[in-house]
């Protein structure tokens, strides 16, 4: 029997960077995969074929409302529904197929099936039991349910089944105003749907800035979704092909039904860690079932770590691929290094959404002064030119030292923007330190300048 110095549980981006990481590192590394593909959640049911529909479903909103103004003319294009999700299926694959390419490159055994940890130093495939002086749990999340929503994954689904519905439905309800309620509507939105969002809370997208929650939800509205607010969805009743979404208004209990042919439950998701046999092992976890670890990513159990959706902290690709080149490093006797300060996250709607660090109201909470430079894309030249002038960027500084303490962006390309902050705020650069950057000019990477220029003696086309 081969002895392993690493064996990882789940080929997500926790679990597959920390693999080749480790594969770099010279450990004898091995991943188990219960899926019939590798990537994880994100690769085959979440970031990757979101993005896809994001984009198709975006060039077709240009196609039929830019392209005229800029003198584009012609037959305007129709939905080819089975090949939207064709297209969305190649990009898949052809993810997923790089990993496998990454995992024969590293020397990286791929053991197929579902994995579970009888004892400290060995993982249990099938029937057979391999030796591991180290094992990483990367077992991810899954979706949460819902009290009174049973899903069919055809009329009410998860966003894995929204990502393959058999057709475009007339009417969607989406319960959850937070990431996937938001991308996954506004991509039907864009495809015609009448989709109305049934969120518990007063605002959108929770943890955000305020003002950006207000203004994500005014322009989803301008682009056609609907908003019920501070409504708590009672059931749901669904046939073979309809719906009866039941909420009930916090404010005065009142109740009401909305009828639907699709309902997506987007109301978060918890951490997946069923038939691995941690209760067996006395491996402690939290009071909402994600793995307890310390700094180190380390379990309560020698030689188990724990990365991923499956620990605290956002559920996001980046921040669980960041624990696994961490907790290779760890493994490998060097430093692991992940700054929970500077995670961004980021909301791929049109005009995107992106954030990094404090936000105004975090701020306040912990009594920290602080001065807010924001600068409108209208003023930005380029994003004129590319039809794309709604939305801002905020930094927000330090009072006293000018430190830049977190980031804002509504816009063109923000996903892409926040980063730019990301790398000031790791090297705990001040707003001046940006705003004396010398940026391109025509770029949408000017409006980050800008705010930045505002928090000083002022930006100059505001
Ligand atoms: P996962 O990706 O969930 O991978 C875990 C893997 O472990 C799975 O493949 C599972 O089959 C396997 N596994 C579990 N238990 C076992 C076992 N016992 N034996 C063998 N295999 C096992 N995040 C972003 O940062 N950006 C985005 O744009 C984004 N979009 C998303 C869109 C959607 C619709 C969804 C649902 C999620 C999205 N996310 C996004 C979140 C992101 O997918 C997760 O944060 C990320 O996949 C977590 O990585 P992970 O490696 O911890 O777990
Ligand atoms: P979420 O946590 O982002 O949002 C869930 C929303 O549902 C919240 O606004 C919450 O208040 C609401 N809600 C909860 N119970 C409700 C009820 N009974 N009735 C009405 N509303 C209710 O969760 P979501 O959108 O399901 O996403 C899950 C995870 O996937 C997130 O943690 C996110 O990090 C990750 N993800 C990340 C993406 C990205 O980075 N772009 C894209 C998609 C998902």
């Amino acid at each position: 029997m081969a002895t392993y110095d690493v064996i990882i549980i789940g080929a997500g981006p926790g679990g597959y960077v920390a693999a080749i990481r480790c594969a770099q590192l010279g450990l004898k590394t091995a991943v188990v995969e219960g899926r019939e593909t590798l990537g994880g959640t994100c690769l085959n049911v979440g970031c990757i074929p979101s993005k896809a529909m994001l984009h198709a479903t975006h060039s077709l909103h240009d196609a039929q409302h830019n392209f005229a103004k800029m003198g584009l003319k012609g037959k305007s294009p129709s939905v080819d529904w089975k090949q939207m999700l064709s297209y969305k299926d190649e990009v898949i694959e052809g993810n997923t197929k790089g990993i496998e390419f990454l995992f024969k490159k590293n020397k990286i055994e791929w053991m197929k099936g579902w994995g579970s940890i009888p004892a400290a130093g060995q993982v249990k495939v099938g029937d057979e039991v391999h030796e591991a002086k180290n094992i990483i749990i990367a077992s991810g999340s899954e979706v949460a349910q819902l009290p009174g929503v049973t899903l069919d994954e055809k009329v009410v689904v998860s966003s894995t089944g929204a990502l393959e519905l058999a057709k475009i439905p007339k009417r969607m309800v989406v319960i959850g105003a937070g990431v996937i309620g938001l991308e996954l509507g506004s991509v039907y939105a864009r495809l015609g749907t009448d989709v109305t969002v049934v969120e518990f809370l007063d605002k959108v997208t929770p943890g955000m800035d305020g003002e950006v929650q207000k203004t994500v939800q005014r322009m989803l509205k301008k682009q056609g979704l609907k908003f019920v607010m501070g409504a708590a969805v009672q059931n749901v009743e669904a046939t073979k092909t309809k719906a009866k979404v039941t909420y009930k208004l916090r404010k005065n209990d009142s109740e009401a039904v909305i009828d639907a042919d699709v309902v997506l439950l987007a109301t978060g998701r918890k951490p997946f860690t069923d038939g691995l046999g941690l209760a067996d092992l006395g491996v402690e976890m939290t009071e909402r079932g994600q793995i307890k670890t310390d700094g180190n990513w380390r379990t309560n159990i020698a030689g188990i770590y724990a990365i991923g959706d499956a620990i605290e902290g956002p559920m996001l690709a980046h921040k669980a691929e960041d624990e696994g080149m961490a907790a290779a490093s760890v493994i490998a006797g060097k430093v692991g290094h992940v700054n929970y300060n500077v995670i961004p996250g980021v909301i791929y709607t049109t005009p995107e959404v992106a954030s990094v660090g404090e936000t105004e109201e975090s701020l306040k909470e912990q009594g920290v002064a602080y001065k807010v430079g924001k600068f409108s894309f209208m003023g930005n030249g380029r994003a004129k030119a590319v039809f794309a002038g709604e939305g801002f960027v905020k930094i927000l500084a330090d009072k006293t030292t000018d430190r830049i303490l977190g980031v804002h962006i509504i816009g063109p390309a923000a996903g892409e923007l926040i980063h730019e902050a990301c790398v000031a705020m790791e090297f705990g650069a001040s707003a001046e330190d940006l705003a004396m950057t010398c940026h391109a000019h025509p770029t949408f990477s000017e409006a980050v300048r800008e705010a930045a220029l505002a928090c000083g003696d002022g930006a100059i086309h505001a």
